[in-house]
């Protein structure tokens, strides 16, 4: 594995308010890769919905702690981990495909996933009920340099 440069965790309340708070955060710190717009706005949609999957469905009754970690790993990677201790997911297989939701009473789509793995590289989704979910996502920020137009 390359090495990482550069790292921040931060732990937050499973308020809805929240949501916002951690996609600044994760695109704050993704600014020190220069991304561009459209890689800004990916990491947005991807660490949004990872959130609100831990506000709506991990904590259900209660507000629980999330765990963001973010991570520079060699010259052009980001590397993103959101953790909670909620509720856990029963079959993660099932629950990652596309338009599959538990809560269809909500405006949910069950699209959650599907977003999370259109717009970053990688997906890798660890649960175990009763104990929580560890959703972890990278990307690869092209750099400027790589780029022909923009
Ligand atoms: N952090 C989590 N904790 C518990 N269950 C989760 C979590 N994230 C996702 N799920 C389950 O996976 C399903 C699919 O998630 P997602 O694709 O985001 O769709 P949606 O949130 O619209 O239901 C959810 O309906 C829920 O049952
Ligand atoms: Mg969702």
């Amino acid at each position: 594995m390359k090495d990482i440069t550069n790292s921040m965790k931060i732990t937050i309340p499973a308020y809805s308010r929240n949501e916002g708070l951690a996609r600044m955060c994760a695109t704050a710190f993704a600014s020190q890769l220069d991304p561009t717009i459209e890689e800004i706005n990916d990491i947005k949609a991807a660490v949004s919905e990872a959130v609100t999957n831990c506000i709506v469905h991990a904590y259900k009754d209660k507000i629980g702690d999330i765990q963001m970690e973010l991570r520079i790993v060699g010259s052009d990677t980001l590397y993103i981990r959101i953790k909670d201790k909620g509720c856990g997911i029963p079959d993660v297989k099932k629950a990652m495909e596309p338009l599959f939701t538990t809560s269809p009473e909500t405006e949910r789509s069950g699209l959650g996933f599907s977003v999370m793995e259109s717009f970053m590289d990688k997906l890798k989704v660890k649960s175990s009920e009763g104990k929580g979910t560890t959703v972890t996502m990278t990307k690869r920020l092209v750099t400027r340099n790589e780029q022909t137009d923009r």
